[in-house]
């Protein structure tokens, strides 16, 4: 399983946004949008082993909300940001008046968090790793069959995530030296472990 978390900022977590402003209102809920098209959607098909988590900080808790997605489950999700981003406002919207999670649409679920106690915790799972272009240019050999990766959206993690990512002694990663979209960096990653299962024989190539 791949699981890919995303720190999101500046996206009103109710939800008040419109599809027509998603850069400005939307607080870059299109640079979301995008990370979440490309970390499930290839060429033509839906990668079923990835999971991605979107921690909505931009109001504290409890207003603050997580949406998760299976791609196990998922569906309604199409190649067009516009498309994604509605399916998240969505979500968002159904559940302002919720204390609980609900499945918004089917392998997405959406929910009241802490966001940095949830942060803590996908830190501290084993083998996750921080993007930033500060981190180690060199990934470990052998990486175990679950993967975490945490990163920022259109903005760095802030003060507090920051202290929470150093406390949790999290392995710090880059992608690069050009500091990337966060979208681009989901396609390099996902790119990165397609090329090393291949590499290990768990993918063939296309006919
Ligand atoms: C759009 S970047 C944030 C702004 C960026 N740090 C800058 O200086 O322009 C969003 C996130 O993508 C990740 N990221 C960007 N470039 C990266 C790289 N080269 N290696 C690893 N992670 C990267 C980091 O998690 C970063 O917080």
């Amino acid at each position: 399983m791949r699981r890919i978390v995303l720190m999101v900022h500046r996206a009103p977590v109710s939800g008040a946004f419109s599809l027509n402003d998603l850069a400005g209102g939307g607080g870059r809920i299109d640079e979301v949008a995008r990370a979440v098209s490309t970390g499930f959607l290839v060429s033509n098909r839906l990668r079923r082993d990835t999971e991605m988590v979107l921690l909505f900080s931009q109001s504290p808790p409890p207003a603050a909300r997580a949406i998760r997605l299976f791609g196990e489950r998922i569906r309604y999700l199409n190649p067009d940001e516009r498309s994604t981003a509605a399916l998240l406002k969505n979500a968002l919207v159904r559940s302002i008046p919720l204390e609980r999670d609900v499945e918004a649409s089917p392998g997405l679920i959406v929910g009241p968090v802490d966001p940095l106690e949830e942060l803590r915790r996908l830190a501290a799972v084993p083998g996750a790793f921080w993007l930033t272009e500060s981190g180690n240019p060199e990934e470990p050999s052998e990486l175990p069959s679950d993967t975490t990766v945490i990163l920022g959206d259109a903005d760095d993690p802030n003060q507090a995530e920051r202290a929470v990512l150093e406390a949790s002694g999290i392995a710090k990663l880059s992608l690069g030296p050009v500091p990337l979209r966060s979208s681009q960096c989901v396609d390099v990653w996902q790119n990165r472990l397609d090329r090393r299962q291949f590499s290990e024989g768990q993918l063939s190539a296309p006919l």
